[in-house]
C-alpha cells in the first residue's frame, strides 16, 4: 500500500482544503486537524474509501468511526432521533470536543462506520480547516485519529506523516491542536447521560449543561474507582473485558490505545514531596536495572528529577497544558529510546479526567500509590 501521501503546508491551507476535499470527494483519505486530535478522514458513505481507513491504521475493523459534520444541521440526514437533552447538549457543546452517539438511520453510513451496531457517533469539530474541508468536500466524513492502530494519537502534522506516511493520500497541516487529547463520547439512554470516554468536554462542564435534568455516568465505572491500585487497568481484567464484550458501548475503549513503545508506570499522590520522592526512587530502580529512563513530570518539579530525559507537561496547576503536550512527549519518549517512563499524576477534575485515563492506558494500568 505505498502511496504519494501529499503535504499541505499551513502557509496554503486554501489550495490545501479544496484539493484534500477533492481527494475525499473520489473516495480517497486524507489527514486534517481539529481542536482535539488529528483525525484520519474519508467519505462515510463510500464503503472503499472507510476501508482504506482501517487498512491505512492498521485498525480491528469492530471499533466503530466518528462521522465529523461541518454544522448541527447535517446531523439530520445521518441519525433518526434527536431528543431534547441531546439536543441541548449540541446547541452547548457545537461545535466542539463532544461526540454524540445517536441512533444512526439505515443506510445513511457504511455500515464498516458503525462496525455493524444501529447508532452512529457524530460530532462538529471546532477546528476552522476541519469545517472547512467538510464543507468543501460535500459529504460527512468518517474520521478515526490519524495514528497507526495502538501509538500515541497525533497532534501535529509530523505525527500523521511519521505513523502513516506512504499509506495515504495526504495531510493538511494546520499546526499543533489545541486540546490535545480527543473529543469526550456520549450517550444518552434513559434520560441519563453516559460518558463512554472521557475527553475534551468535561464531566463539570456536561453536569452544568444538563442541570438537574439528567445524571452524568462514567463508564467503565470501574476505572476511576480502581485508579489508585497497580494493575488496576479494566482493559487487562478478564472480568471486565468479557462485561465489555456482552455491552460494547464504546468498542474502542477496550483496545490498547496511546501506548508508546516503552513501559509506563503513574506515580500518584497527594503531597508534592512523597510524590518527588517515590519518582526518583522508581527511576533510579529502573536506571540499576540498565533501562533508559524518562520522567514526565510538571514545570515545577522537573528541574529536579536525574534520569535519562526529563520532560516537562507545563504548571502543575495547568493540567490541560499537560493534556496537550502529552501524546508528544511519548512519542519524543520513542524516538529517544526510552524504555521506561515513570509519569507524574494529577487530580482526576476538569481535563485532569481525561489526561489521567490516557495517560492509565498509555501506562497499561500501572499506578503507583506513594
Ligand atoms: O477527538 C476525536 O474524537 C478524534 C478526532 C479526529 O475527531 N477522533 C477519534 O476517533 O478519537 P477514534 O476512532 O480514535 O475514537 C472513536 C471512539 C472509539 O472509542 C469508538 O469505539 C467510539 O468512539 N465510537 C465510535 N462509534 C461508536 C458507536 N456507534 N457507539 C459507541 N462508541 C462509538
Ligand atoms: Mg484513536
Amino acid at each position: 500500500m505505498t502511496k504519494q501521501t501529499r503535504y499541505w503546508p499551513p502557509e496554503q491551507t486554501d489550495a490545501g482544503v479544496r484539493e484534500a476535499a477533492a481527494a475525499i470527494a473520489s473516495g480517497g483519505v486524507v489527514a486534517f486537524p481539529t481542536e482535539t486530535v488529528y483525525g484520519l478522514g474519508g467519505d462515510a458513505r463510500n464503503e472503499e474509501a472507510v476501508e482504506r481507513i482501517f487498512a491505512a491504521k492498521g485498525r480491528p475493523s469492530d471499533n466503530p468511526l466518528i462521522v465529523h459534520l461541518a454544522d448541527a444541521e447535517g446531523a439530520a440526514a445521518l441519525v433518526a432521533a434527536v431528543s431534547p437533552l441531546e439536543r441541548r447538549l449540541m446547541e452547548t457543546f457545537w461545535p466542539g470536543p463532544l461526540t454524540l452517539v445517536l441512533p444512526v438511520k439505515p443506510n445513511a453510513v457504511s455500515s464498516r462506520v458503525t462496525a455493524g451496531l444501529d447508532t452512529v457517533a457524530v460530532r462538529v469539530p471546532d477546528h476552522e480547516l476541519a469545517r472547512r474541508l467538510i464543507a468543501a468536500s460535500g459529504c460527512p466524513i468518517a474520521a478515526p485519529s490519524a495514528n497507526r492502530s495502538g501509538r500515541p494519537s497525533p497532534t501535529r502534522a509530523q505525527h500523521v506523516l511519521e505513523d502513516l506516511d506512504g499509506r495515504i493520500d495526504g495531510v493538511l497541516d494546520g499546526g499543533p491542536t489545541g486540546i490535545g487529547l480527543e473529543s469526550t463520547v456520549v450517550r444518552v439512554l434513559d434520560g441519563a447521560i453516559h460518558v463512554l470516554r472521557p475527553g475534551g468536554i468535561t464531566a463539570e462542564q456536561l453536569r452544568e449543561a444538563a442541570g438537574a435534568d439528567a445524571a452524568i455516568i462514567a463508564e467503565p465505572a470501574s476505572e476511576a474507582a480502581k485508579a489508585g491500585q497497580a494493575g488496576a487497568d479494566p482493559a487487562a481484567d478478564p472480568a471486565a473485558e468479557s462485561a465489555a464484550e456482552e455491552a460494547p458501548r464504546s468498542p474502542g475503549m477496550k483496545y490498547t490505545h496511546y501506548a508508546p513503545r516503552g513501559e509506563m508506570a503513574i506515580v500518584s499522590s497527594d503531597d508534592p514531596a512523597r510524590l518527588r520522592e517515590a519518582v526518583q526512587r522508581e527511576a533510579d530502580a529502573e536506571r540499576a536495572r540498565g533501562r533508559r529512563v524518562a520522567v514526565l513530570a510538571c514545570a515545577e518539579h522537573a528541574a529536579g528529577y536525574r534520569a535519562d530525559a526529563v520532560l516537562s507537561l507545563g504548571p502543575r496547576a495547568e493540567p490541560g497544558q499537560a493534556a496537550q503536550a502529552l501524546y508528544a512527549a511519548l512519542r519524543e519518549c520513542d524516538e529517544r529510546g526510552i524504555g521506561f517512563i515513570l509519569a507524574e499524576g494529577y487530580p482526576e477534575e476538569g481535563i485532569g479526567a481525561a489526561l489521567m485515563n490516557r495517560m492509565r492506558k498509555a501506562a497499561g494500568g500501572r499506578v503507583i500509590r506513594a
